[in-house]
C-alpha cells in the first residue's frame, strides 16, 4: 500500500512538472494565436487589407508589451487610429497574463516572407535619418534593443512603418498619459523634417529585410 502511495506521488509529480512545462511553452500559445489569424496570417505574415502587420519578426517582449497596452488602453483608445482600435478588443480575449506571454512566445516562433515594397522614398537618405535619430534606440540594422524597450523594425511591413511614424506625430499613438515607452518614441517621431523623411527612413528599413 505503501508503495502504490508512494508510485503515485511520483506519478502525479511527473505529471504536474509536465503540465507546468508545457504551459510555459509557445505550444501554449498557439491554442491563444486561433483568434489572431484571420487578420496577422497563420504565420504572422500580415494582412495589409486589414491593416493588420506582419508579427513574426517581433522580439516577444515587444510583443507582450504592446497586448498590455491594448487590454489597458494605452494603445488604441479613444484618440488612436481606427486600425489601433480595431486591435485593442482583440487583446482583451485574452484570458489572463500567462495568455499575453504565451501567445507573444508563440509569435516570436513564427517565420514569414517579408512583404513586398509599397512605400517610395530615398535609401540613402533613409539611411543617414536612420543612423542619426533612431540608431540609438532601435540598434543598427534596427535588430531592435529589448533593454531600451524599442522594437524589431527590420522585417516590418513599410506600410506599417510609415503609418505608425505618422500616428506618432498625430499624437494617436504614444499620448495616453501612462505611456512612458510610447511618449520616448513620439518625440523622436516629431523630429523628422517632413513626410517625405519618413518615407525615406522606412525605404530604408525595408531594404534591410532584403538581407535578412
Ligand atoms: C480584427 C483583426 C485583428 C485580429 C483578430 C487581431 N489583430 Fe492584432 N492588429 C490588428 C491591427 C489592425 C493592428 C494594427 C494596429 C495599429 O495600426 O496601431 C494590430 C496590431 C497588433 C500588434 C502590434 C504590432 C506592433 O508592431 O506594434 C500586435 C502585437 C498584435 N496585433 C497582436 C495580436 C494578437 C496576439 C492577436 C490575437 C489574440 C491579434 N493581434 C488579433 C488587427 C487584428
Ligand atoms: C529614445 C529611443 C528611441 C529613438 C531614438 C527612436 N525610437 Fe522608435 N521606438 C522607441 C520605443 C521605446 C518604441 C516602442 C513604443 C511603444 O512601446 O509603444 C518605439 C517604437 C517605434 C515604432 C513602432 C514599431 C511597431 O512595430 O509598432 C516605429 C515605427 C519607430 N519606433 C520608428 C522610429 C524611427 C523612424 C526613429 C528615428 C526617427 C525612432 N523610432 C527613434 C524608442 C525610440
Amino acid at each position: 500500500m505503501k508503495r502504490l502511495q508512494k508510485t503515485l506521488a511520483a506519478a502525479f509529480l511527473t505529471l504536474s512538472s509536465t503540465v507546468v512545462f508545457a504551459l510555459d511553452d509557445a505550444d501554449a500559445g498557439k491554442a491563444h494565436y486561433a483568434t489572431c489569424v484571420a487578420c496577422h496570417g497563420e504565420n504572422g505574415q500580415g494582412n495589409r487589407a486589414l491593416n493588420a502587420p506582419r508579427l513574426s519578426h517581433l522580439q516577444a517582449v515587444y510583443v507582450t508589451a504592446q497586448l498590455q497596452k491594448f487590454r489597458s488602453g494605452m494603445r488604441g483608445g479613444a484618440n488612436d487610429t481606427d486600425a489601433a482600435r480595431q486591435m485593442a478588443p482583440m487583446a482583451v480575449t485574452l484570458p489572463d497574463d500567462e495568455a499575453l506571454t504565451d501567445v507573444a512566445a508563440y509569435i516570436a516562433s513564427l517565420e514569414s516572407p517579408v512583404s513586398a515594397a509599397i512605400v517610395e522614398g530615398d535609401v540613402t537618405l533613409g539611411a543617414d535619418y536612420y543612423n542619426q535619430l533612431c540608431g540609438a534606440c532601435h540598434g543598427a540594422g534596427g535588430v531592435g534593443n529589448p533593454a531600451l524597450n524599442s522594437p524589431r523594425l527590420a522585417g516590418s511591413d513599410d506600410w506599417y512603418l510609415e503609418a505608425q511614424v505618422l500616428a506618432f506625430r498625430a499624437g494617436q499613438r504614444g499620448a495616453h498619459p501612462e505611456d512612458k515607452t510610447g511618449r520616448q518614441m513620439r518625440a523622436m517621431a516629431a523630429i523628422l523634417p517632413d513626410e517625405q523623411a519618413i518615407k525615406d527612413v522606412v525605404a530604408y528599413l525595408h531594404s534591410l529585410t532584403q538581407q535578412d
